[in-house]
């Protein structure tokens, strides 16, 4: 990736920031979460750990997901019919009202206690140079809040079996939605004992 890619796309993605912010309308959004609310519970902070908590992410990142469910470029069996009727304007509003909204700590399920919080902490936070494997922490941030210009996601306090998923779907590719494969890179090194222990690790940060 040269110099000029990076800067060229640090461009687009602040345009598009100052998009969502000035045109998405918070208010308007809580009130087209009704169904949402279902799966991602009450305020965008999922009870259930097989749905994603959507309360504290950045606005362009959620605002992508919802396009790409809807372009078919990332694509799962719930979710993909919830964008069909959405118009960008809805998509905008309902990224803006998730951004507004604070995460709520969550327990671990109980059949995920013994982690491996050392693990987790050194890949996220160091990486594996034997695999020359870039920290998480060099992307998603000291504390997992991610990076809004960079449109790299809040990870911090998210349902680790959530987080597992989304890192087995980079690693087997059946998510692709990630620009220049950068997932599918990190996560093709990463073994199954490693995802769990970096996604159980991430839960835990607030
Ligand atoms: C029937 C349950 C269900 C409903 C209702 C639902 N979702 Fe989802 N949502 C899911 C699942 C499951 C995923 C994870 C998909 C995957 O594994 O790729 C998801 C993922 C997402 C993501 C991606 C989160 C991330 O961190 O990448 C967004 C954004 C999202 N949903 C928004 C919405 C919105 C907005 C609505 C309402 C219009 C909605 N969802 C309704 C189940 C649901
Ligand atoms: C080079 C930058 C970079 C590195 C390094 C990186 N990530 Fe990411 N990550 C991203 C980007 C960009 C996305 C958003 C992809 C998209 O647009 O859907 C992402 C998305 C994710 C997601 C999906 C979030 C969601 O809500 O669905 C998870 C989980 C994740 N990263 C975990 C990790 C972990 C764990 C590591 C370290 C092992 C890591 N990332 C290293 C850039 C990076």
């Amino acid at each position: 990736m040269g110099n000029k890619f990076v800067y060229i796309s640090f461009i687009i993605s602040m345009f598009c920031i100052s998009n969502v912010i000035a045109q998405g309308d918070p208010d308007a959004g809580a009130q087209k979460t009704q169904t949402c609310s279902v799966c991602h519970g009450p305020n965008g902070n999922s009870i259930n750990p097989m749905w994603p908590k959507l309360a504290g992410q950045h606005p362009l990142y959620t605002l992508k997901q919802l396009q790409n469910f809807k372009s078919g470029s990332r694509s799962n069996p719930q979710m993909t019919p919830m964008v069909a009727a959405l118009s960008d304007q809805d998509m905008m509003d309902i990224a803006a009202y998730y951004a507004s909204q604070s995460p709520v700590e969550s327990q671990l399920p109980s059949s995920m206690e013994n982690r491996d919080v050392e693990l987790g902490e050194k890949i996220y936070r160091a990486g594996d140079t034997t695999k020359s494997m870039a920290s998480c922490m060099a992307c998603h941030g000291p504390t997992a809040t991610g990076n809004p210009a960079a449109n790299f996601p809040n990870l911090a306090g998210q349902h680790a079996s959530y987080t597992a998923a989304q890192l087995q779907a980079f690693k087997n590719e059946s998510r692709a939605n990630d620009t220049n494969s950068v997932m599918r890179d990190v996560a093709l090194k990463l073994t199954n004992e490693e995802i769990e222990a970096v996604s159980q690790y991430l839960q835990g940060l607030y």
